[in-house]
């Protein structure tokens, strides 16, 4: 008998709506039974709650241990979200930062590949970017000097690095991979990102297996785009790993199709790497792929591996036919039309 699974829903700002209803009813059709559990957040959890980030979705979220979250827009420059917990109040840079730290999520995963008929040069890429996500520079903690002066923080921790190493090195043990590289900048940054690159350096130590390299950021990004061929995993601090693997994206064909996953000991949040992408909100042409992959990795998770191989046959066939392509792959296919001839392809025969 199939089983159910309990799955928390933050529908998102922006394309979130549409492409969360888009995710939705392709796992469905790929023969997974999920009952939703609603835990809005930005708008809509200012409209429903009152709150950006009300304290009732954190705790959805960890009473199921899994959630599917499309975008939430972030304001700029308008100093973050305050969760309120029984008369505790804890503030977090915007909204999904705060979602990944009230539920200690550590590491975000993103796979990032190329696509056949897509993808061009890039269609050999493959590689999975590793994103410590709980400090660097992104902690929050920034000041201003004076009128004309601003600093912020940059925190590295030897625990958060060892934690997000050896998720890596254990990750790309799992899945067959062949290398792990740690991204850094320590010859500029010598203590922060030197303490970075030495732990993952000493974690990698502990899987003989494994071939180990370090590239600093700049190189990585140029190797990126001239070889693709050349990383495998790359694990690296909060900001690289933010503007790399929206550039990976952008190699293989468009921000709309990479999925992620943040992972920590009592949870985990899948997600599209992208963002609310507000100029095309409601149009009905949003490209719901990267939602729709991040709901195959959450199948995976919660044990349904059949359903979520499906649902990657699926976008594999549907990428190979150019009248399926949304605007932003430089098509004119519309979410609608997409997700129909998606949910036809991963339905169970
Ligand atoms: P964005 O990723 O929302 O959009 C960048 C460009 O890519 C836009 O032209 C957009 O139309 C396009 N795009 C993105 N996703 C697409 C999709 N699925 N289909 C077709 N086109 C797509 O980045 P932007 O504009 O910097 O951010 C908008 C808002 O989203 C901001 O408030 C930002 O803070 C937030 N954001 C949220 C994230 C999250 O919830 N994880 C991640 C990144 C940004």
């Amino acid at each position: 008998m199939t089983r159910t699974h309990d799955v928390a829903l933050v529908r998102g700002d922006g394309i979130g709506p549409e492409i969360s209803e888009a995710t939705q009813r392709v796992l469905e059709a790929a023969g997974a039974s999920i009952r939703w559990h609603d835990a809005p957040a930005g708008a809509d959890g200012m409209a429903r709650k009152g709150h950006e980030l009300p304290i009732s979705t954190i705790q959805t979220i960890r009473r199921f241990g899994v959630a599917l979250k499309a975008p939430l827009t972030a304001g700029r420059c308008t100093g973050g979200v305050v969760v309120e917990d029984n008369g505790a109040s804890r503030r977090h840079p915007s909204v999904n930062n705060g979602i990944r730290r009230e539920l200690g999520l550590f590491v975000n995963v993103r796979p990032v590949h190329g696509w056949k008929d897509l993808s061009g040069e890039y269609a050999a890429l493959d590689i999975v970017i590793m994103r410590e996500i709980t400090e660097d520079i992104y902690s929050g903690i920034e000041r201003k000097i004076d009128d004309n002066t601003a600093e912020a923080v940059k925190r590295i921790t030897r625990p958060a690095c060892e934690r997000v190493a050896r998720y890596s090195c254990e990750f790309a043990g799992r899945h067959g991979r062949r290398e792990v590289s740690a991204i850094h900048k320590a010859n500029v940054l010598h203590l922060t990102d030197g303490l970075f690159l030495e732990t993952v350096r000493n974690v990698s130590t502990g899987y003989p297996g494994l071939h180990f390299s370090e590239t600093a950021v700049d190189a990585a990004c140029y190797l990126l785009v001239k070889k693709p061929r050349h990383f495998d995993v790359m694990v690296m601090p909060n900001q690289y790993g933010d503007i790399l693997s929206d550039l990976a994206a952008a190699l293989v064909g468009s921000l709309g199709l990479a999925p992620g996953a943040n992972i920590g000991a009592d949870a985990a949040v899948f997600e599209a790497a992208h963002g609310a992408a507000p100029d095309i909100a409601g149009q009905g042409i949003a490209n719901p792929i990267g939602l729709i992959l991040a709901g195959a990795m959450l199948l995976d998770h919660i044990g349904e591996p059949e359903a979520a191989a499906r649902v990657r046959a699926a976008v594999d066939a549907a990428l190979a036919d150019r009248r399926l392509w949304t605007p932003d792959l430089g098509g004119s296919a519309r979410t609608l039309e997409l997700t129909e001839a998606l949910c036809g392809a991963a339905e169970v025969a």
